[in-house]
Protein backbone atom coordinates (compact mmCIF):
# COMPACT_ATOMS: atom_id res chain seq x y z
CA UNK A 1 0.00 0.00 0.00
CA UNK A 2 1.26 3.11 -0.71
CA UNK A 3 1.89 5.44 2.38
CA UNK A 4 1.63 8.47 0.95
CA UNK A 5 -1.58 7.36 -0.63
CA UNK A 6 -3.04 7.11 2.60
CA UNK A 7 -1.90 10.06 4.23
CA UNK A 8 -3.50 12.29 1.44
CA UNK A 9 -6.86 10.06 2.28
CA UNK A 10 -6.84 11.17 5.91
CA UNK A 11 -5.92 14.85 5.33
CA UNK A 12 -8.66 14.42 2.35
CA UNK A 13 -11.01 13.46 4.76
CA UNK A 14 -9.86 16.16 7.96
CA UNK A 15 -10.82 18.79 5.14
CA UNK A 16 -14.55 17.80 5.07
CA UNK A 17 -14.38 18.85 9.16
CA UNK A 18 -13.53 22.90 7.15
CA UNK A 19 -15.43 25.00 6.82
CA UNK A 20 -16.11 28.84 5.36
CA UNK A 21 -14.64 31.48 7.65
CA UNK A 22 -12.53 29.36 9.62
CA UNK A 23 -9.37 30.43 11.73
CA UNK A 24 -7.43 27.07 11.34
CA UNK A 25 -3.81 25.25 12.56
CA UNK A 26 -1.62 24.03 10.23
CA UNK A 27 0.45 21.25 11.40
CA UNK A 28 3.71 19.78 10.31
CA UNK A 29 4.96 16.81 8.74
CA UNK A 30 4.33 14.91 5.56
CA UNK A 31 0.80 14.09 5.83
CA UNK A 32 -0.33 17.74 7.32
CA UNK A 33 1.55 18.78 4.10
CA UNK A 34 -0.66 16.67 2.30
CA UNK A 35 -3.77 18.70 4.14
CA UNK A 36 -2.10 21.86 3.61
CA UNK A 37 -1.85 21.49 -0.25
CA UNK A 38 -5.64 20.52 -0.09
CA UNK A 39 -6.42 23.31 1.79
CA UNK A 40 -4.47 25.72 -0.66
CA UNK A 41 -6.70 24.03 -3.65
CA UNK A 42 -9.89 25.15 -1.65
CA UNK A 43 -9.00 28.47 -1.16
CA UNK A 44 -7.55 28.69 -4.68
CA UNK A 45 -11.34 27.73 -5.51
CA UNK A 46 -12.83 30.88 -3.28
CA UNK A 47 -12.90 29.20 0.17
CA UNK A 48 -12.56 31.75 3.25
CA UNK A 49 -10.12 30.93 5.93
CA UNK A 50 -6.83 31.76 7.60
CA UNK A 51 -4.61 29.98 9.01
CA UNK A 52 -1.99 29.47 11.66
CA UNK A 53 1.33 27.78 10.73
CA UNK A 54 3.24 25.64 13.55
CA UNK A 55 6.57 25.73 12.03
CA UNK A 56 8.53 27.70 9.43
CA UNK A 57 8.60 24.50 6.68
CA UNK A 58 4.38 25.44 6.82
CA UNK A 59 4.82 28.63 6.67
CA UNK A 60 6.71 28.61 3.64
CA UNK A 61 4.45 26.06 2.03
CA UNK A 62 0.94 27.46 2.91
CA UNK A 63 2.47 30.43 1.32
CA UNK A 64 3.38 29.14 -1.46
CA UNK A 65 0.01 27.59 -1.78
CA UNK A 66 -2.00 31.20 -1.14
CA UNK A 67 -3.29 30.64 2.03
CA UNK A 68 -3.45 33.42 4.32
CA UNK A 69 -1.71 33.36 7.61
CA UNK A 70 -2.04 35.04 11.02
CA UNK A 71 -0.67 34.49 14.01
CA UNK A 72 -1.79 34.08 17.79
CA UNK A 73 -0.95 37.54 18.99
CA UNK A 74 -3.67 38.96 16.35
CA UNK A 75 -6.64 36.31 16.61
CA UNK A 76 -7.44 34.84 20.10
CA UNK A 77 -9.03 31.02 19.27
CA UNK A 78 -8.81 28.77 16.77
CA UNK A 79 -11.63 26.77 15.33
CA UNK A 80 -9.98 24.14 13.99
CA UNK A 81 -5.83 22.60 13.95
CA UNK A 82 -5.55 19.43 11.56
CA UNK A 83 -2.19 17.76 12.40
CA UNK A 84 -0.21 14.49 12.32
CA UNK A 85 1.07 12.82 14.72
CA UNK A 86 3.61 10.12 15.56
CA UNK A 87 1.93 7.67 17.80
CA UNK A 88 -1.32 7.91 19.38
CA UNK A 89 -3.37 5.78 21.55
CA UNK A 90 -6.78 5.08 22.33
CA UNK A 91 -7.15 7.66 24.58
CA UNK A 92 -6.05 10.01 21.72
CA UNK A 93 -2.94 10.82 23.64
CA UNK A 94 -0.39 11.35 21.26
CA UNK A 95 3.41 11.53 20.92
CA UNK A 96 4.47 14.52 18.52
CA UNK A 97 7.63 16.21 17.58
CA UNK A 98 9.23 13.84 14.99
CA UNK A 99 9.64 16.54 12.61
CA UNK A 100 10.80 18.54 15.58
CA UNK A 101 7.91 21.40 16.02
CA UNK A 102 6.12 19.98 18.69
CA UNK A 103 6.70 23.04 20.50
CA UNK A 104 4.72 25.24 18.64
CA UNK A 105 2.70 22.46 17.43
CA UNK A 106 0.99 22.13 21.22
CA UNK A 107 0.62 25.98 21.20
CA UNK A 108 -1.23 26.18 18.37
CA UNK A 109 -3.41 22.87 19.21
CA UNK A 110 -4.01 24.17 22.93
CA UNK A 111 -5.19 27.56 21.27
CA UNK A 112 -7.87 25.76 18.88
CA UNK A 113 -11.72 24.54 20.35
CA UNK A 114 -10.60 20.96 18.30
CA UNK A 115 -7.57 19.22 16.72
CA UNK A 116 -7.92 16.38 14.30
CA UNK A 117 -4.93 14.01 13.68
CA UNK A 118 -4.38 12.66 10.69
CA UNK A 119 -2.70 9.88 9.77
CA UNK A 120 -1.74 6.45 8.15
CA UNK A 121 -2.94 3.34 10.28
CA UNK A 122 1.08 2.32 11.05
CA UNK A 123 0.83 5.29 14.12
CA UNK A 124 -2.20 3.75 16.03
CA UNK A 125 -0.64 1.72 18.92
CA UNK A 126 -2.25 0.19 22.13
CA UNK A 127 0.63 1.93 24.41
CA UNK A 128 2.90 5.18 23.53
CA UNK A 129 6.33 4.56 23.64
CA UNK A 130 7.66 2.41 20.73
CA UNK A 131 8.39 6.00 19.12
CA UNK A 132 11.30 7.87 20.39
CA UNK A 133 9.68 10.73 22.74
CA UNK A 134 10.79 14.30 21.68
CA UNK A 135 11.73 16.65 24.42
CA UNK A 136 12.52 20.23 23.44
CA UNK A 137 15.52 21.26 26.22
CA UNK A 138 17.78 24.69 26.25
CA UNK A 139 20.91 23.68 25.41
CA UNK A 140 22.05 25.65 28.93
CA UNK A 141 22.81 22.70 31.82
CA UNK A 142 21.67 19.72 29.52
CA UNK A 143 23.01 17.39 31.65
CA UNK A 144 21.35 18.37 34.71
CA UNK A 145 18.52 18.73 32.38
CA UNK A 146 19.07 14.88 31.33
CA UNK A 147 19.18 14.18 35.30
CA UNK A 148 15.69 15.47 36.18
CA UNK A 149 14.44 13.78 33.09
CA UNK A 150 15.85 10.40 34.30
CA UNK A 151 13.95 11.00 37.83
CA UNK A 152 10.89 11.87 35.86
CA UNK A 153 11.04 8.88 33.86
CA UNK A 154 12.07 6.65 36.70
CA UNK A 155 9.11 7.84 38.83
CA UNK A 156 6.50 7.14 35.88
CA UNK A 157 7.97 3.40 35.60
CA UNK A 158 9.83 3.98 32.50
CA UNK A 159 13.48 3.50 31.55
CA UNK A 160 15.83 4.28 28.27
CA UNK A 161 18.64 5.67 26.09
CA UNK A 162 18.31 9.56 25.75
CA UNK A 163 20.17 11.15 22.86
CA UNK A 164 20.64 14.94 21.44
CA UNK A 165 18.82 15.12 18.22
CA UNK A 166 21.08 15.42 15.27
CA UNK A 167 20.38 16.83 11.57
CA UNK A 168 20.81 15.30 8.11
CA UNK A 169 24.49 16.99 8.30
CA UNK A 170 25.81 15.36 11.63
CA UNK A 171 25.30 18.73 13.33
CA UNK A 172 22.65 19.09 16.55
CA UNK A 173 19.01 19.84 15.30
CA UNK A 174 17.66 23.45 16.45
CA UNK A 175 14.31 24.18 16.52
CA UNK A 176 12.42 27.21 15.25
CA UNK A 177 12.50 28.18 18.57
CA UNK A 178 16.49 27.53 18.93
CA UNK A 179 16.16 24.95 21.20
CA UNK A 180 17.70 21.34 20.75
CA UNK A 181 15.62 17.84 21.28
CA UNK A 182 16.41 14.98 23.44
CA UNK A 183 14.81 11.85 22.04
CA UNK A 184 13.84 9.53 24.75
CA UNK A 185 13.77 5.49 23.92
CA UNK A 186 11.09 4.47 26.48
CA UNK A 187 9.53 1.65 24.15
CA UNK A 188 5.99 1.74 26.41
CA UNK A 189 4.49 4.59 28.22
CA UNK A 190 1.83 2.79 31.01
CA UNK A 191 1.28 6.15 32.62
CA UNK A 192 1.52 9.02 29.85
CA UNK A 193 -0.24 12.06 31.86
CA UNK A 194 1.65 11.12 34.70
CA UNK A 195 4.57 11.51 32.97
CA UNK A 196 3.70 14.34 31.04
CA UNK A 197 3.22 16.20 34.12
CA UNK A 198 6.59 15.60 35.72
CA UNK A 199 8.43 16.62 32.57
CA UNK A 200 6.16 19.60 32.31
CA UNK A 201 7.95 20.50 35.92
CA UNK A 202 11.51 20.25 34.41
CA UNK A 203 13.69 23.78 34.03
CA UNK A 204 14.89 23.05 31.18
CA UNK A 205 12.67 21.51 29.52
CA UNK A 206 10.98 23.97 26.80
CA UNK A 207 8.05 21.61 26.09
CA UNK A 208 7.78 17.37 25.48
CA UNK A 209 6.00 15.56 22.68
CA UNK A 210 3.25 14.11 24.65
CA UNK A 211 -0.29 15.33 23.66
CA UNK A 212 -2.35 14.68 26.71
CA UNK A 213 -5.87 15.39 26.09
CA UNK A 214 -5.62 17.79 22.96
CA UNK A 215 -6.93 15.45 19.96
CA UNK A 216 -10.33 15.06 19.78
CA UNK A 217 -10.96 13.35 16.78
CA UNK A 218 -8.11 10.48 14.79
CA UNK A 219 -8.34 10.17 11.38
CA UNK A 220 -6.63 7.25 10.38
CA UNK A 221 -6.33 5.90 6.68
CA UNK A 222 -5.48 2.12 5.94
CA UNK A 223 -5.51 -0.59 3.45
CA UNK A 224 -8.92 -1.61 4.78
CA UNK A 225 -10.26 2.25 4.60
CA UNK A 226 -10.70 5.14 6.83
CA UNK A 227 -11.34 4.87 10.26
CA UNK A 228 -12.61 8.03 12.12
CA UNK A 229 -12.30 7.62 16.27
CA UNK A 230 -13.72 10.39 18.30
CA UNK A 231 -12.14 10.74 21.70
CA UNK A 232 -14.66 10.09 24.83
C1 LIG B 1 6.20 17.17 13.61
C2 LIG B 1 5.17 16.19 14.02
C3 LIG B 1 4.52 15.41 12.93
O1 LIG B 1 3.16 15.65 12.97
C4 LIG B 1 4.79 13.96 13.15
O2 LIG B 1 6.19 13.79 13.18
C5 LIG B 1 4.17 13.10 12.05
O3 LIG B 1 4.81 13.38 10.84
P1 LIG B 1 4.45 12.59 9.51
O4 LIG B 1 3.08 13.02 9.12
O5 LIG B 1 5.51 13.03 8.54
O6 LIG B 1 4.54 11.12 9.82
O7 LIG B 1 4.85 16.01 15.16
O8 LIG B 1 6.80 17.75 14.73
Amino acid sequence: MDMDALKRQAAARALEHVQDGMKLGLGTGSTARHFVDLLGEKVRAGMKIVGVPTSEATRAQAEACGIPLTTLDDIDRLDLTVDGADEMDPALNLIKGGGGALLREKIVAAASDRMIVIADDTKWVDVLGRFPLPVEVIPFGLAATERAMAAAFAESGVSGQMGVRKGRDGHVFITDGGHWIIDAHLVRINDAPRLAGLLSLIPGVVEHGLFIGLASIAVLAGAQGIRVIERR
